[in-house]
């Protein structure tokens, strides 16, 4: 098990490059499945959940091969139709391979994720979306299997607006027959990412990015040639960094626009923020303000930020808020914050952080992806060594962490 020491007190100094969205990436690979061809997506991260898709693919029968940022995937015939359960348990994104498995092969058997640690991440909504086009469903041996002769276009209405059920069901769609709406679809910029590439594709869809999503399927889809979007969430995992260590960051290949909920909570916690094109320069000399935040789905507060803020609002002067509306079990991170002397209760759905001077290095454990980032975060900051273990967590989200932090002046390192 692979673990990461950092020696705390750096100030971060220096500029990053954003890598591309892995939760722009994992959909539009899935969406490779729709075209036959040669698929080729540039701009994408290279991390553990990015080969987990490509394994997943090249399982259908798909030639998945990855250089650098570029990965090609290679749809001539699909052989199989079946997400195996060892794959899935390690990958809920794997349920995007789901809609389009099914409008294109007309079946799909698909483990179901499970939760995992954040929470219960029920399919439900996919399953009725697709249900309302047309698809018969059983579930059986913890598989939910779909088929259908030929997808129907369809009013569909989600209770909440979900990511991956938006994804699915806007994969299904673009090749069905006549027009679906989605209503109360996810805004996400990962999801108006996938709307584009499809839209590459020779897909007909209007208004993603709003709640109302308008797909007029369409015969054909001639293969992917797209370039992914910068990944927001690490982009303010960065800007999180030069908070707590009171540095200053050129945040470069970013996408401002897709962030101004967490700029702006970061401008009122202190951090002068100045934004241009595609870069970020970001810089806190002085004191931190408690600030509260309610995740919400897009453009509200993204829980992806929600622990790395909580890190920052640990060394805050003052008390900060911090309620999680997304997951029912997304605050893992508090009680390893604790054991660095975080001062946190956390009551239900919310947090009540009282900031500290500062926190003291300790060994603490990864639990999901973006607690792992929190607890580098709060390694940054602390006094003395921070040992973070389980860091199989980070590596699925954020390509190489250390190689990136090192050269800002951070003394850390990966030890077996
Ligand atoms: C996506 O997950 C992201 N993953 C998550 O990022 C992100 O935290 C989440 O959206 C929220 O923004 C990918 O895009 C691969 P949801 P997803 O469906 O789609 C409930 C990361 O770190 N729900 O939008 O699984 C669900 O329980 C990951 O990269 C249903 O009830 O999230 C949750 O409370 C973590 N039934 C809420 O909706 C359903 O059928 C939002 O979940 C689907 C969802």
């Amino acid at each position: 098990m692979q673990k990461i020491e950092i020696e705390g007190g750096a100030r971060l100094k220096g500029e990053v490059f954003i890598s591309g969205a892995k939760n722009a990436a994992l959909p539009i690979m899935a969406a490779s499945i729709l075209a036959s061809g040669a698929n080729r997506i540039t701009n994408t991260p290279q991390l553990k959940d990015i080969s987990t898709m490509g394994e997943l693919l090249s399982r259908l029968g798909i030639g998945f091969e990855s250089s650098g940022d570029e990965v090609i995937l290679k749809t001539d015939s699909i052989s199989s139709v079946e997400a195996k359960y060892d794959l899935v348990k390690t990958m809920r994104a794997s349920v995007l391979v789901l809609g389009p498995l099914l409008a294109k092969m007309g079946k799909a058997v698909i483990s179901l994720p499970g939760g995992c640690a954040i929470g219960a991440r029920p399919i439900n909504l996919h399953v009725m979306g697709l249900q309302k086009m047309g698809a018969e469903i059983s579930l059986s041996e913890g598989y939910v299997k779909v088929s259908a002769k030929r997808l129907k276009g369809a009013d569909i209405h989600f209770d909440v607006p979900t990511v991956t059920g938006t994804e699915n069901i806007m994969m299904a769609a673009a090749i069905a027959d006549g027009v679906t709406v989605i209503e109360n679809a996810a805004c996400e910029p990962e999801v108006v990412d996938l709307a584009n590439a499809l839209i590459s594709m020779g897909a007909e869809i209007q208004g993603a990015g709003t709640g109302v999503i308008k797909i007029k399927g369409v015969k054909l889809l001639k293969p992917l040639d797209y370039k992914i979007i910068p990944d927001r969430i690490e982009a303010g995992t960065f800007m999180a960094a030069a908070g707590i260590t009171r540095g200053s960051l050129v945040i470069r290949g970013c996408n401002p626009a897709h962030m101004e909920s967490v700029t702006d909570k970061l401008r009122q916690a202190g951090l002068q923020i100045e934004q241009k094109d595609d870069v970020l320069k970001v810089k806190c000399s002085g004191k931190l303000n408690p600030v509260d935040i309610k995740t919400m789905p897009y453009p509200g507060f993204p829980t992806d930020m929600q622990a790395q803020f909580m890190a920052l609002m640990a060394v805050s002067e003052g008390t900060s808020l911090i309620s999680e509306h997304i997951f029912e079990n997304r605050f893992m991170h508090v009680a390893e914050m604790k054991r660095m002397g975080a001062d946190i209760q956390v009551e239900g759905s919310t947090a009540t952080v009282r900031g500290v001077r500062s926190l003291n290095g300790a060994p603490v454990m990864a639990t999901d992806l973006r607690a792992s980032a929190s607890l580098i975060l709060a390694g940054l900051a602390a006094k003395g060594k921070t040992v973070v273990d389980r860091v199989y967590h980070l590596d699925r989200g954020y390509e190489k962490i250390e190689k990136k932090l090192k050269p800002l002046g951070a003394k850390i390192r990966r030890i077996k």
